[in-house]
């Protein structure tokens, strides 16, 4: 349970907001490189941290992320015109580039002309590609952290694979929905058996068989480890460990040989969050029949509305749930897919779950955990300036790990290095 003002604290992500400005200090991801796939192509409108952006990749190459609204009179540079180095409004002509500097007033006398233009500038991030991604960063210049070193943004080219979808919630329960391995037995257990991404691990066994997790939860130098322990064979613990780094990233445990994967939950604004959902094996190209998976929408992927990013599945048709495939046995919860199972739940309990009535219990630990250190890191940068865990790119070279452990031994210890990207090496995984 969180008081009404944690709640807020916690969830609220506008400009001037304490947690706004916490995420305000990381490189965050802005939008898949898919979105502008060439030179001159079409702006996109980004929603980011409840701010209204338009994001454009001009003539050379560069990228830009700026005010969507034209500082002369206000009208949406969606509808501007890419070309020559620049996005130039539709309405009266004025011309802005990639770092929302006026370049160009041509209804201005020529005399007057660089003098105002000098003058006007919009809001703009910088916006870089690593990986799948798009990366903008929306604190003070003079702060700006190292570039992201996420493992699955920097392995090659052909062994990661990145999607997002549209979650109309609040970042933070996506977040938590994110962490809570104890949902995976009941919620997922289809998937477990039949999804092509997750099935024919020795872990599922286990898995499945124990629907009663321990839970144990470690500090990392950015976040946490969560470690989720299942019965093995009689002398050994199954332990799914799952990292969470400050403030929104996490790592899924792995399956058998299975390309691994994960979330960023990036707040739109208060109600809306994107799930970046990632896919990568750090030491081999994904096949052919992985990768089609993940394009029709298999593991943590889903199928689409055509030409947007929201899912096909979505509040408005009940996530075509299906009640008789759920008396077949063949989902738990009539609803197809590991992602639309989760985005249906957290999207159940409203834009922003009123945390003040709920009733945590022991596999709520992670979250408890999470929480706390999110409230702790905020209060340290509102209060001193402090800069949050997961901002050093040390903080973010995490892994999952699904091991098996003798029954007197701490996972920590266990996984070891394990928990730590270790280049040229799998996962541990079983
Ligand atoms: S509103 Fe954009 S040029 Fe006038
Ligand atoms: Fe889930």
């Amino acid at each position: 349970m969180l008081k009404q003002e944690i709640n807020e604290l916690l969830t609220q992500t506008g400009p001037g907001t304490p947690m706004g400005d916490l995420f305000r200090q990381y490189w965050i991801p802005a939008l898949l490189a898919e979105e502008l796939p060439e030179n001159d192509c079409a702006p996109v409108r980004v929603k980011l941290l409840s701010e209204r952006l338009i994001a454009f990749r001009d003539t050379d190459g560069r990228y830009g992320l700026v005010d969507e609204f034209c500082a002369h009179r206000g009208a949406s540079l969606w509808f501007g015109r890419n070309e020559e180095s620049g996005l130039r409004c539709v309405y009266h002509g004025w011309k802005y580039d990639v770092n929302g500097q006026c370049v160009e007033i041509p209804s201005e006398p020529e005399e007057r002309h660089s003098a105002l233009c000098a003058k006007i500038k919009l809001t703009s991030y910088p916006l870089v590609k690593i990986g799948d991604l798009l990366w903008t960063y929306m604190g003070d210049p003079a702060n700006t952290p190292d570039l992201p070193e996420w493992e699955f943004a920097r392995v090659p080219a052909g062994q990661a694979f990145t999607s997002k979808r549209w979650q109309e919630c609040n970042w933070l329960q996506a977040l938590e929905g994110g962490i809570d391995s104890s949902h995976v037995s009941w919620l997922h257990g289809d998937g477990l058996k039949n999804d092509p991404l997750f099935k024919g691990s020795q872990g599922n066994k286990y898995n499945l068989a124990d629907r009663k997790p321990f839970f144990e939860v470690a500090e990392s130098d950015g976040g946490l480890y969560i470690g989720a322990r299942r019965n093995a064979e009689d002398d050994s613990y199954y332990w799914r460990v799952t990292p969470w780094v400050m403030p929104c990233f996490t790592m899924i445990p792995p399956r058998a040989d299975h390309p691994v994967h994960g979330h960023f939950w990036i707040p739109i604004d208060d109600e809306n969050c994107w799930a970046y959902s990632y896919d990568y094996h750090p030491t081999r190209a994904l096949t052919g029949s992985e990768l089609q998976a993940m394009r029709e929408g298999k593991g943590v992927h889903n199928e689409y509305v055509p030409g947007t990013y929201r899912p096909l599945q979505n509040k408005d048709n009940d996530y075509l749930m299906d009640r008789e495939a759920q008396k077949r046995g063949e989902t738990y919860s009539g609803i197809r897919g590991i992602a639309i199972q989760d985005a249906s739940l957290q999207e159940s309990m409203g834009p922003i779950v009123d945390r003040t009535k709920e009733r945590l219990v022991s596999t709520d630990s992670g979250i408890i955990m999470a929480r706390r250190k999110l409230w702790r890191a905020v209060e340290a940068l509102r209060d001193h300036g402090t800069t949050p865990p997961g901002v050093d790119t040390a903080h973010q070279a995490v892994r999952s790990a699904a091991i098996v452990l003798p029954k007197d031994q701490a996972f920590v210890e266990g996984c070891g290095d394990a928990l730590r990207v270790r280049p040229g090496e799998k996962h541990a995984s079983v």
